[in-house]
């Protein structure tokens, strides 16, 4: 009976695939954030630190909600190995920078799920998909009003620092 249902699902395996490394990349993007997050504590970025925090749960939801949708559609959804990610950063700024190149990177493999989708007929994955699309665009766009923060306060300046901090936690 549990073959029949696996074999009666219409996730064809390259949307799985590509799934599965779509639930990787989002569980892989929880960890970056987690040690950004843990940078900024450790660099009296308090504020900032528990802003990535909570970036590092949402992603870890992003991550949730593929691997569910592969199995609820009958597929194999597979738990993702744990690479190691980069633990120091030069400068609050870098931080951000890379944020918002790893969310651009996020964005395109989001994309390509989309056209295989596409290409595949399988509509029911991008309509499902559709979510991720509407929420990089609210991340990407935050990530790079953190940027921009950098620009107009000065952050060389140990008050620019400080407001830096308060105002990119308010973000979003
Ligand atoms: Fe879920 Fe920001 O990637």
């Amino acid at each position: 009976m549990k073959d029949l249902l696996r074999t009666s699902t219409s996730l064809v395996e390259g949307i799985e695939n590509i799934l599965n490394l779509q639930a990787k990349i989002e569980s892989d993007a929880s960890n970056k954030y987690l040690a950004m997050a843990a940078w900024l504590d450790r660099n009296g970025y308090a504020n900032t630190a528990s802003y990535l925090y909570k970036q590092a749960e949402e992603e870890r939801e992003h991550f949730l909600k593929v691997f569910k949708y592969i199995t609820d559609m009958g597929g194999i959804a597979v738990t993702p190995s744990v690479p190691e990610v980069q633990q120091e950063f030069a400068s609050f700024r870098e931080v951000f920078e890379i944020a918002l190149q790893n969310e651009i990177a996020v964005t395109q493999s989001i994309n390509k799920v989309i056209a295989k989708c596409r290409a595949e007929n399988d509509y029911a994955t991008e309509d499902f998909m559709m979510w991720y699309v509407a929420e990089q665009r609210e991340e990407e766009k935050n990530a790079r009003r953190a940027l921009e923060l950098f620009e107009l306060i000065n952050g060389n300046e140990a008050d620019g620092k400080f407001q830096l901090d308060v105002q990119i936690s308010k973000i979003g």
